[in-house]
């Protein structure tokens, strides 16, 4: 049964009116719980740059206005009628979103391919405000041992890569892996690369500020993308990397990915863009030498459970990856360091219970 709250009528959010267009904070109503849905208190929501795409004119595929904000935990407010195995104050990471469980895509375990994901943020409200209303199937119960601002970032900051690596890439110990992008997600691939036990890490980026802190991270190796970054992974890996993990979203870096693979390679499009990827090489060495490219889209729940356990154990260290907390004030703020890019930021994230 929905029980009665005491939150007040109208909540701030971060929103998009129109692809392309700055970002407004509103009030807007506080969201109640319908059957089977939750109602959580946004402790904390990562910062990600698939919003700041948003920024460049990628479309949405929701109605808009959306409020953005795909990163989130916090603690259960209110839960709707069928709700049996929540309940408030419960401390919560949500999972991207779900499939419908019957379709092909979700029957072949590719549940984020199903034509009726529901995702935070990007299909419904997401949680750039102080509460967000999400159904019950996507929540993960997060470890005591881990903050709610390092669950917010291991939806998809953390279990996004670790799914690449692991699922899509089927990444094995020893393989030498190469991870073009060294922001939020690069960053978390190079540890998690560390800890599934790679044999190389050669990290690229064209700031240099992330290449020093993928250093600190685990890689091996780091090139400076100025100029040619395909010589200096061949240099660096003698033969080519097993494993690019492409984290930008560029046509150039899928390129470069693609371009890096040794024989049997596996370069995975972790980055999103708007632009067509443009591999300007021959056909033909997908056949002589079995590259594949592959796409990736966040996670599946057990990769977040995975992270969040990595977390728990101490195998990573997600709450150190966090290099700003804004208040939900300053969100829009946030977003535009992360468009502008440069700097020393690895994953930002919004606290709405910070002071402005
Ligand atoms: N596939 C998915 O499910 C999924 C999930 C989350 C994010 N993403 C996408 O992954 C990408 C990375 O997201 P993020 O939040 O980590 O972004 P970020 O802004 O934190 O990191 C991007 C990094 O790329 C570097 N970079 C920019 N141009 C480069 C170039 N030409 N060569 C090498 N490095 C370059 C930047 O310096 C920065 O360090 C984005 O495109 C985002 O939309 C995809
Ligand atoms: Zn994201
Ligand atoms: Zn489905």
């Amino acid at each position: 049964m929905s029980k009665p709250s005491s939150h007040p009528p109208m909540m701030r959010a971060v929103r998009t009116h129109a692809p392309g267009t700055p970002f407004v904070l509103e009030d807007v109503p506080w969201p109640d719980p319908g059957p089977g849905e939750v109602v959580v208190r946004v402790a904390a929501c990562g910062v990600c740059h698939s919003d700041v795409h948003v920024l460049d004119g990628m479309p949405m595929p929701a109605p808009l206005p959306l409020t953005l904000g795909h990163e989130p935990a916090g603690t259960i407010e209110a839960v709707g009628e069928g709700v049996n195995d929540w309940a408030e104050g419960d401390r919560v990471a949500m999972h991207l979103g779900d499939g419908c469980g019957t379709c092909r895509a979700c029957l072949s375990g590719h549940p984020m391919c199903c034509p009726k994901l529901g995702a935070v943020g990007l299909h419904f409200d997401g949680a750039y405000a102080d509460a967000v209303k999400v159904p019950q199937s996507v929540m993960v119960r997060v470890p005591d041992e881990v903050s709610l601002a390092a669950a917010a970032v291991a939806t998809d900051c953390v279990a996004t890569p670790y799914h690449a690596l692991k699922c899509r890439a089927r990444m094995e110990s020893g393989e030498k892996v190469v991870v073009i992008g060294v922001g939020g997600l690069g960053s978390m691939a190079i540890e998690l690369a560390r800890v599934l036990g790679a044999g190389q890490i050669v990290a690229v980026d064209t700031n240099p500020l992330a290449l020093e802190r993928a250093e600190r991270l685990g890689a091996t190796d780091v090139v400076l993308a100025d100029r040619d970054p395909v010589a200096g992974i061949r240099a660096a890996t003698t033969d080519g990397a097993d494993i690019v993990l492409e984290c930008v979203g560029s046509p150039d870096t899928v390129a470069q990915g693609v371009n890096s693979l040794v024989g049997g390679g596996r370069c995975v499009a972790v980055g999103v863009g708007i632009m067509p990827p443009r591999i300007d090489s021959p056909q033909a060495l997908f056949a002589l030498f079995e590259y594949s490219l592959l796409g990736t889209f966040a996670s599946h729940k057990e990769d977040l459970e995975e992270v969040l356990r990595m977390e728990a154990e101490g195998a990573i260290d997600i709450e150190a990856s966090i290099s700003e907390r804004y208040p939900l004030e300053r969100a829009i703020e946030a977003l535009d360091i992360l468009h502008k890019g440069g700097g020393d930021v690895q994953r930002m994230v919004i606290e709405p219970g910070l002071d402005a």
